[in-house]
């Protein structure tokens, strides 16, 4: 039997003031934060969560030792190396957050400020860093079953220049893209075959992207590394970097069109703001694009400010761009934060809010260079609130008791908490006689939606094929306890689980699925029809966390693969 949801709110019907319905009551309450490792060895400074809910977390080799021996009591000998040529300690671990348990990983050269993405098959893979692993390729690929061996194989050589501070994103086709780096004013591509042919495959890969060099400050830190790069639903890349926004045709090396730059400051390291792509709603008549890219250091000079002990107060504005607008006059529509803050972190909530987690209110990106933690994170909500009430748009959340400064991180967990690590903004560990020092915990914050007493409104996804096909229609089986009537009160959300660092998720994104009707099952239980992503330009191939979400509260996520 199908029938619509109307009618079987006349059938199931509960009285709304039970529960917890408006926008409001589901963000009266803060979120909590939990730690869960006081000290996992080293400092996570770049996270990839992999499809088995594994978490690849590395710092830099030229730290010194870190808190955790090598697997197997080995010794890293590495003439190269700054600081100890010989280091049996381990910078990269895996870290299961189901279980709170992680392992030690074994990397050779220095992954330091690198960049990274996850192949369609699983595989995440490492581009760049510093000194001996500027041009180094690593992958990691999580397996099946998840084994328990698996660690990271290196490629030396593989990449053409070397990428220190670059942005990768994973492309339509299943190459990746490697954008920039310090001094790199180019873009190459990695091609998944290249690591059976033991060398890179495309020829040429290698090509001059002249808008990196046009938007390095001189006379300053760059401003322009880590460039916020979001790949578009027509297939071209959006890139950002310091104060500029362009649309890059990456297939024939040509900019199709820049955007009036946005207001006030830089926005990229060590300016460092943050930036996502706003989830991308295939429900809508006409499928839009926005980007939104907030606070910063408010000058291009806060860097060098700080070395001078002066500690300048960051941006505490948010630009939102309409991409989808054809008018050659867009601009930037600005909105202000609560609070400033430099160093944050953009992530989409399943929800498709913005969680803004981690930073400062002070200084810049660098060793030493800011003050003032922001130990409380944001909520931006996208969606519900007409335009005019932009500045409501933000909720603060419960503070973190610990500072997460310069190589702080955060991602989103299958199960909807976020895992948040890292601040180091030391020349090496340092765990005394400093105002922030070197932290090596792991905790977890809860948006408020994971709040017990939204539980009657959780769904739970109850069935779903794991392998979905473009434009293929599918169906979900879920339960709720009260399910509400109001239209658009159940969405379908596809999240691309991002590489982060430095403030900025790369491959991040958003899908809201195409929904149908919803038929009654049995006993709480429902049946809802969903078509998967209309064009790999809008969901590349490969492994991502869907949330099934009702009335603004999502259920625990699913891994489906999108091929
Ligand atoms: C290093 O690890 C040990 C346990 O192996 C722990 O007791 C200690 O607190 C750790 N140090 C830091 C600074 O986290
Ligand atoms: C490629 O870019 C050039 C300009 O750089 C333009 O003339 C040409 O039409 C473009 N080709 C395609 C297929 O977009
Ligand atoms: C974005 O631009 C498109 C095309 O002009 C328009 O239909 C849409 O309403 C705009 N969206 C916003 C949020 O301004
Ligand atoms: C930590 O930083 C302080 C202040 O700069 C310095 O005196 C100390 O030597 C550092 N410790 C380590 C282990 O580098
Ligand atoms: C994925 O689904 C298709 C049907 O849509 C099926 O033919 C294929 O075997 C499935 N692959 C896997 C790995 O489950
Ligand atoms: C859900 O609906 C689909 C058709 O839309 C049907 O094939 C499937 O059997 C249904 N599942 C359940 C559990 O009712």
């Amino acid at each position: 039997m199908i029938i619509s949801l109307a009618n079987i709110f006349l059938i199931y019907f509960i009285p709304a003031t039970f529960f917890p319905t408006t926008v409001d009551s589901v963000m009266a309450i803060q979120g909590e934060w939990r730690l869960q490792q006081a000290s996992i060895g080293i400092t996570a400074m770049h996270l990839q969560l992999l499809h088995n809910n594994k978490i690849v977390i590395y710092d830099r080799t030229d730290f010194g030792a870190s808190n955790i021996s090598l697997p197997g009591n080995r010794c890293r000998f590495d003439p190269q190396e700054k600081v100890l040529k010989t280091d049996c300690s381990a910078h990269s671990v895996l870290y299961d957050p189901v279980t709170n348990e992680f392992r030690p990983l074994t990397v050779r050269t220095d992954i330091w400020c690198s960049s990274g993405a996850v192949l369609a098959d699983g595989t995440l893979v490492q581009t760049g860093g510093y000194n001996d692993g500027d041009e180094v390729i690593r992958i990691i690929s999580p397996g099946d079953a998840g084994n328990d061996f698996c660690d990271w194989v290196e490629f030396p050589g593989f990449l053409s220049k070397r990428r220190w501070y670059a942005t990768n994103q994973i492309l339509p086709d299943g190459r990746v893209i490697i954008i920039g780096g310090r001094d790199q004013f180019s873009y190459e591509f990695f091609l998944p075959e290249s690591i059976l042919l033991g060398k890179n495959s495309e020829v040429p890969s290698l090509f001059d992207f002249p808008f990196l060099k046009e938007t390095k400050y001189r006379n300053h830190e760059e401003n322009n590394l880590y460039p916020f790069v979001h790949l578009l639903p027509d297939g071209n890349l959006f890139i950002f970097a310091n104060r500029r926004s362009i649309v890059l045709d990456y297939k024939n090396n040509s900019v199709v069109r820049e955007f009036q730059s946005i207001n006030g400051e830089p926005r990229n390291y060590p300016s460092s703001g943050s930036s996502v792509l706003l989830p991308i709603d295939e429900n809508s008549p006409v499928l839009e694009t926005e980007i939104m890219v907030c606070g910063g250091s408010t000058s291009p000079n806060a860097f060098h400010a700080a070395q001078r002990g002066m500690f300048l107060r960051a941006s505490s504005t948010c630009g939102r761009l309409n991409v989808s607008d054809n008018d050659a006059e867009v601009r930037w529509r600005m909105h202000e934060m609560p609070m400033p803050r430099v160093m944050g972190d953009m992530l989409i909530l399943p929800t498709g809010d913005i969680l803004i987690i981690n930073g400062a209110s002070s200084g810049s990106a660098g060793w030493e260079r800011a003050r003032d933690p922001v130990t409380r994170p944001l909520i931006y909500q996208t969606q519900r609130i007409p335009d005019e009430n932009d500045g409501n748009r933000f909720s603060v959340m419960e503070a973190s008791p610990r500072p997460r400064l310069y190589h702080s991180t955060a991602l989103l967990l299958i199960d909807g908490r976020v895992l948040v690590g890292g601040s180091n903004p030391h020349i090496g560990y340092n765990f005394s006689g400093v105002e922030f020092p070197t932290d090596l915990s792991l905790e977890t914050f809860h948006p408020p939606y994971l709040a017990t007493q939204y539980d009657p409104l959780r769904p739970r996804i109850i069935q779903v094929m794991n392998n979905l096909s473009y434009k293929k229609p599918f169906s979900l089986v879920f339960f709720v306890t009260n399910l509400l009537k109001s239209s658009g009160v159940i969405s379908i959300r596809i999240i691309a689980p991002p590489f982060n660092t430095h403030g900025f998720s790369m491959n991040q994104r958003m899908v809201v699925l195409k929904r149908g009707d919803v038929s009654f099952v049995s006993y709480n239980t429902y049946n809802i029809s969903v078509v998967g992503p209309s064009t790999p330009e809008i969901a590349p191939p490969g492994h991502y966390m869907m949330f099934l979400v009702h009335a603004n509260i999502p259920s625990s996520g699913v891994w489906v693969l999108i091929q």
